[in-house]
């Protein structure tokens, strides 16, 4: 984030979040020192983003060692209330990746696993910096060195990591070399994550952006108003079909067909080797309300029901490139995530 709002930090005794559902009208925090009010937070969308779950989830098992000395439990207890944390939310594989990475620390206390929680906080900033070098560098060769129109969709910056961003990351490198002409930064309906979140961000760096609706974002691609789409992800599978915030299907589909590149921009912690394809991929469904009320009040007839999928899965071959921490790969051409590492 910039130097005066964190989105994540220990404290010593519990985890800090910058309250993401009360932007951008006010800048909040909620204090996590117990299990349950951690996994209430990440349910709530409190934090979120894949990279800023995986801190989250490190840091949370640091504030389950502290609960259960304070409060006498077993270890049996402590391990069922770290599974809590695991699968608050079930699609971004970072949560799960980093619980698991803090796992060996657990036996050496709170400090020694909060320790290594920091350590992923510190990576997810430096990644962040180079995915963003990589991608500008990336896309300025591909689409023109030239001031840039970029759509991005969802919220895939400091706010979603643990600084700096992914896709916005991508953004605030090539505004600092001048090339970015304008961000179309979708609402994303139903949370409105581009609207209260990536507007926030972009507007507090300068960086000039309109909001759009979800619905216009094709039409926006094959009128020729976008150079290039940058997205983040939740999950990458092997072969480099990605999930991410719903709506980013159709994002792709218009780019292919607009033929202007669609870069997903995410660290090495967000693919998952385990899955061969996308079609393995668990796919949140949150709450009808999301869908059918409005600040409170029903938008839709009493009685109909909603169908609220969180993300969607955008086939590999429509991910032009996947820019990582690590350098580029060009996944529709054929460089897919298990290609590179095989
Ligand atoms: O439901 P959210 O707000 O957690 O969804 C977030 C996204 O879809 C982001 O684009 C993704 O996690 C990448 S964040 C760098």
């Amino acid at each position: 984030m910039t130097n005066d709002v964190r989105t994540l930090e220990w404290t010593g005794d519990g985890l800090r979040l910058l309250d993401q559902t009360v932007l951008p009208g006010r800048v909040e925090y909620v204090v996590a020192r117990d299990v349950g009010t951690l996994v209430d937070a990440i349910r709530r969308l409190v934090v979120r983003g894949a990279p800023a779950l995986g801190v989250a989830g490190a840091f949370g098992v640091a504030v389950a060692v502290l609960q259960a000395a304070r409060e006498g439990w077993d270890d049996a207890a402590r391990d069922a209330a770290i599974a809590e944390v695991r699968e608050a939310r079930p699609t971004a594989v970072n949560l799960a990746a980093g619980v698991d990475r803090v796992l060996p620390f657990v036996a050496k206390g709170a400090d020694a696993v909060a320790a290594e929680a920091q350590a992923l906080l510190d990576e997810d900033v430096r990644g962040n910096r180079a995915i963003g070098a990589f991608g500008a560098d990336w896309i300025l060769r591909r689409v023109g060195d030239r001031p840039l129109r970029v759509l991005t969709h969802c919220n895939a910056g400091a706010l979603a990591t643990a600084g700096w961003g992914t896709a916005l990351g991508v953004v605030r490198n090539l505004h600092e070399r001048g090339r970015v002409e304008m961000v179309y930064a979708d609402e994303t309906r139903p949370l409105l994550q581009g609207a209260r979140l990536t507007a926030w961000e972009l507007d507090r760096a300068g960086i000039p952006c309109v909001v759009q609706a979800d619905g216009a974002a094709p039409s926006t691609i094959l009128r020729g108003l976008v150079d290039v789409a940058v997205i983040g992800a939740d999950r990458i599978a092997a072969n480099g079909d990605t999930a991410n915030k719903i709506g980013s299907v159709g994002v792709a589909l218009a780019c292919r067909e607009a033929g202007i590149p669609l870069v997903v921009a995410a660290p090495w912690s967000t693919v998952d080797p385990a899955l061969p394809d996308g079609t393995g991929i668990p796919i949140e469904e949150r709450p009808a309300d999301e869908v059918l009320a409005w600040g409170g009040a029903r938008t839709a007839p009493e009685g109909v029901d909603a169908f609220n999928p969180a993300f969607d899965v955008t086939p590999a071959r429509l991910v032009t490139a996947l820019v990582t921490e690590t350098g580029v790969l060009e996944v529709s051409a054929g460089t897919t995530p298990a290609r590179f590492r095989a």
